[in-house]
């Protein structure tokens, strides 16, 4: 993805960062945390739609709001037309509010579906406005509805001018737009922009650099957008913000120098990805004094030719326009703390390791502490990786996964919207699982930088911003050392590289290292941590409520239809 954060120039010569696609009318009104998208469906803005979504959960909500007050339609359409079209229609009339799950054949009136799976929550005209916010489930639940893929669809919408539904004329459009993976990709307006890249770097002849460059930020900033110019030879790269100690520029090969202290995450890009931008209420902040800070690229070039003499120029571009932001947004990053400490086993089909953050300790470090507002993520392991869940507590129960990728693949990084803005509030804990598959493996795979080397990472891009960095365990080393009959670290150590590693025992080494005490550590922006022991909850799976509950009509067809309909509207 080459990633979107935008900068904003805030009051007072400080900056902070907003997101693109800051439409005309943009207002400081509250945002719904359950919509955080909207688009207008037309040119003169009659049409709105406003969206979010649960991907856990398999749902989807949308509020339509059009300017009439006649009857209003809205659905997805296989090519922009009528034919085989999914249409929910609706409106206020004389005799109340109506509502139906329909389809198209053709050019002609749609046909109520027999199986009603479009869920109104509420429907209401005034001011010659109709808003209607209704649910739907994101896989398709008869042969009537079409699936909302992470594809760009061809939304379809039309209305009238009373609510004898009938043909619309001209009153009617097609949208093409990606829902599930929503990136406006507006040019903001009046936008300059800056580079923070490598320059005529010369990629070293080995298959893995991590390289890193520290530098001021430029005077106004605000980024936006990768620039690669080796996309075969970079893999990813991250901006991070330096603590204050950090004071003068610095270019070598990563985490042999000073710029291991800077670790307070800014920007992610990684390979396969696609654009980046955030939603409209928060902007990225490299906020404050922009000026006081030194930041770090890190750029990971994986030469898998080993060539020699390849030059690289990629960096991050940053794009800066005058708006003010509503909130300035950051990124911390959770998970299982890279250190060398733990292994996976090889030859294992499925192992899995965990990395918990307890938020309950970052008021340890931090003055002004508040709940998180999480948007987007970024799950991140190395080859190894094949699933990421990200868990959700709170007093002692899990009430949600924050996120979970099914489908890990390496070559596919993106940061990704949530679908709604999920508050995590101080206190929660947040438990990041992955699972590896190690089967092809001889040799133990360690936590590292490598690409050989695995992570088990969540990065959670949330506002209003914190002068955070990091929240992570790691398994207590002395725990699990004793756990296993251990007395110290080189019988450990021993112990690993000699095990037999079948079924059984990778069984009883996962199961150990989910039991023991865990170091739990938050760390601010300056790199002052909070250390403190903790255990690992149990993840479970969220079960999924994919189809709503429709009104069935397939055998007494109109009047169980209007008793059900009936009913629908009896509970608004
Ligand atoms: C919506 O309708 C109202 C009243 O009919 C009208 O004043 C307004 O200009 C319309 N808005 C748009 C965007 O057409
Ligand atoms: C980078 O390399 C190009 C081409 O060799 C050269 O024109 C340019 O001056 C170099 N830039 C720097 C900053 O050295
Ligand atoms: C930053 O902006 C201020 C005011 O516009 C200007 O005086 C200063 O020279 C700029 N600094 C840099 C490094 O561009
Ligand atoms: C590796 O070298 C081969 C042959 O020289 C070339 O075709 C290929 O694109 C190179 N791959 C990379 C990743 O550089
Ligand atoms: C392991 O290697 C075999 C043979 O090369 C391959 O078919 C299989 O997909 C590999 N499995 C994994 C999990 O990479
Ligand atoms: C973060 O720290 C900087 C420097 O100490 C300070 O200027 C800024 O206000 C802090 N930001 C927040 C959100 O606390
Ligand atoms: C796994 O290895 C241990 C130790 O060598 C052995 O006792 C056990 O029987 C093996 N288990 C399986 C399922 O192969
Ligand atoms: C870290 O915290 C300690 C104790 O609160 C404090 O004395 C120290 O100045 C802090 N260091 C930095 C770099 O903020």
């Amino acid at each position: 993805m080459g990633w979107c954060p935008l900068f904003c120039k805030g009051n007072m010569g400080t900056l902070s960062l907003v997101l693109l696609l800051l439409s005309v009318q943009w207002s400081w009104a509250q945002e719904d945390p359950l919509l955080p998208f909207s688009e207008h469906l037309d040119l003169e803005h009659k049409v709105q739609l406003k969206w979010g979504f649960n991907e856990i959960q398999g749902t989807i909500l949308f509020e339509l709001t059009v300017n009439t007050s006649g009857w209003v339609g809205f659905g997805f359409s296989p090519k922009g037309g009528m034919t085989g079209a999914d249409i929910v229609i609706g409106g206020v009339g004389p005799e109340g509010r109506y509502f139906t799950d329909r389809h198209a054949g053709g050019n002609s009136m749609p046909v109520v579906d027999q199986q009603q799976n479009y869920k109104l929550l509420s429907l209401t005209e005034s001011d010659g406005k109709t808003v209607m916010k209704f649910q739907r489930s994101i896989e398709a639940c008869d042969e009537n509805d079409l699936p909302i893929t992470n594809l760009p669809m061809k939304l379809i919408y039309a209305y009238g001018q009373n609510d004898n539904i009938m043909y619309h004329s001209t009153r009617r459009g097609m949208k093409e737009l990606n829902l599930l993976k929503y990136m406006p990709r507006v040019n903001p307006p009046n936008s300059n922009f800056f580079d923070i890249t490598m320059v005529n770097f010369s990629v070293p002849a080995k298959q893995t650099h991590y390289h890193c460059k520290i530098m001021r930020a430029a005077n106004s900033t605000f980024i936006i957008e990768r620039v690669i110019t080796n996309l075969d030879l970079v893999h990813h790269l991250l901006l991070y913000r330096c603590p204050l100690t950090v004071t003068e520029p610095f270019e070598a090969e990563c985490y042999t120098g000073v710029d291991g202290e800077c670790m307070e995450t800014v920007a992610v890009w990684g390979v396969g990805g696609g654009a980046f931008e955030f939603p409209e209420v928060a902007g990225l902040p490299i906020g404050g004094n922009v000026e006081d800070f030194f930041y770090r690229l890190e750029v990971y070039y994986n030469n898998l030719n080993k060539s020699a003499g390849r030059v690289d120029n990629s960096g991050l571009r940053f794009y800066y326009t005058s708006e003010l932001c509503q909130h300035d947004a950051a990124v911390l990053m959770t998970g299982l703390a890279v250190a060398p400490g733990y292994a996976v086993p090889p030859k294992a089909k499925s192992f899995l390791t965990y990395g918990l953050c307890d938020t309950a300790y970052i008021p340890k470090v931090l003055e002004t502490p508040h709940d998180l507002q999480v948007f987007s993520v970024m799950l991140h392991t190395h080859l190894a990786g094949r699933k990421v869940r990200v868990g959700h507590f709170r007093g002692g129960k899990q009430i949600d996964l924050l996120a979970a990728d099914e489908n890990y693949d390496f070559e596919y990084q993106e940061v990704t919207n949530l679908g709604k803005t999920k508050p995590v509030k101080l206190g929660d804990k947040l438990l990041v699982e992955c699972t590896y598959n190690t089967e092809n493996r001889s040799t133990l795979t360690w936590g590292g930088l490598s690409t050989s080397d695995e992570m088990c990472l969540a990065f959670l891009f949330y506002y209003p911003a914190m002068n955070l960095s990091r929240c992570v365990s790691f398994p207590d080393v002395t725990s699990l050392g004793s756990a296993m009959g251990a007395t110290d670290l080189g019988t450990w150590l021993y112990m690993m590289f000699t095990k037999t590693w079948n079924d059984t025992s990778t069984n009883q080494y996962q199961q150990t290292l989910k039991r023991i005490d865990q170091l739990v550590v938050v760390t601010n922006s300056n790199n002052n941590g909070s250390h403190n022991k903790g255990t690992l909850p149990d993840l479970s799976v969220i079960p999924s409520a994919p189809c709503m509950s429709g009104c069935a009509t397939k055998s007494l067809a109109l009047l169980s239809l209007l008793l059900c309909l009936a009913v629908q509207w009896a509970s608004l």
